[in-house]
């Protein structure tokens, strides 16, 4: 049975039912759950997609600009390990591409040398994907493009299906974070069986450092890391016919020093009752009810090895920033 009728525009960006229907479930097991919490992939509307460009901008968030030097400064090292001894034809997938800032150093470098790619950024914004179809064919002539608009390992299934070529497999600005260790390093394991030895996979880690420069990057002072969070409950609102008082919650982050561990909250301000109208749901907040929201995971380089050694995967190289705050890790496939 097709279960896909005509797709919906909100919020700026496009859905089919069955994405609204998975987002209502999620946001309901979420916040029905003690302690409740929302899934941080559903930060990226188009007004999120925004407000994350605004928050790579921004002076305290600095993953971006070290990864940024990475692949600004070392493209030459990191085109170099990931080519490949016979100069084959390649698949260069990338997991959550967003604006692929700076993935487009390493897509120009590899067009200027004459390698025979074709590059398939994923992301679950549908947003994310149709910007970028009309970019990087516009600003990379002779790119060899496919987009596909999804979840990770759905799409990376897909990506199987095009083609048999040898993958090299993008997965930048430390979403990898985004996940406690152990859950990093299940997706690696599932990331390695959806692979075939000899393809590659290029992951940036956020490294430990000073606290209070981690903490300063997730609690800026222009408040956009705040936006950004209260624009999921403005999503809810939008999609689901909720009725979230935006002013009714108030964003804290903290950082963990032993852990690595930088979490993001929303708390209630006041004791209340948010409605979920299209589905008829009511949910209860006590005041300083805290709903956690995003994990930012900061890993030492030992930890990123190990997690290599476990999953099935030989280190091939690390390149660093030159304040060794951010590693991007070339890995492949055993
Ligand atoms: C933090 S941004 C990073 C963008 C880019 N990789 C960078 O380094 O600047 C995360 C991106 O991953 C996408 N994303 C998050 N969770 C996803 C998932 N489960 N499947 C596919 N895309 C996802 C988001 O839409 C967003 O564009």
């Amino acid at each position: 049975m097709n279960t896909q009728t005509s797709p919906v525009t909100l919020n700026g960006s496009t859905y089919n039912h069955t994405a609204v229907n998975h987002f209502y479930e999620d946001v309901l097991k979420g916040l029905t759950a003690s302690p409740k919490h929302l899934d941080s992939k559903y930060f990226y509307d188009a007004i999120g997609d925004q407000l994350f460009q605004d928050l790579m901008n921004c002076e305290e968030y600095y993953p971006t600009n070290c990864e940024l030097e990475i692949f600004s400064q070392k493209t030459e090292a990191l085109a170099s390990a990931i080519i490949g001894d016979n100069n084959d034809e390649f698949d260069l997938i990338e997991l959550g591409a967003g604006d692929a800032m700076k993935s487009t150093y390493l897509l120009k470098h590899l067009l200027d040398r004459g390698v025979n790619f074709t590059y398939l950024p994923i992301d679950i914004s549908a947003h994310v994907i149709d910007q970028l179809d009309v970019e990087l064919t516009q600003n990379l002539p002779g790119l060899k493009f496919e987009g596909l608009n999804g979840e990770y390992f759905n799409m990376l299934s897909k990506a199987a299906t095009l083609s048999n070529k040898r993958k090299v497999v993008l997965f930048l600005g430390s979403n990898i974070g985004n996940m406690p260790v152990a859950e990093a390093e299940s997706f690696c394991a599932e990331l390695r069986n959806h692979l075939s030895p000899g393809d590659m996979v290029l992951i940036g880690f956020d490294l430990k450092k000073n606290p209070k420069t981690i903490l300063a990057a997730y609690n800026d002072k222009e408040g956009i890391t705040k936006k950004f969070n209260l624009n999921l409950l403005h999503r809810i609102n939008q999609e689901l016919g909720a009725d979230f008082v935006i002013e009714q919650f108030d964003h804290f982050p903290v950082y963990d020093p032993e852990t690595g561990a930088c979490k993001s909250y929303l708390i209630s301000t006041a004791d209340q009752m948010v409605h979920i109208a299209d589905h008829n749901q009511s949910i209860h907040f006590q005041k300083d009810e805290y709903i956690f929201m995003e994990i930012s995971q900061k890993f030492t380089v030992e930890q990123t090895r190990d997690m290599a050694a476990k999953t099935g995967f030989d280190v091939v190289n690390y390149l660093f920033d030159d304040k060794n705050w951010f590693a991007d890790a070339i890995w492949k496939v055993r």
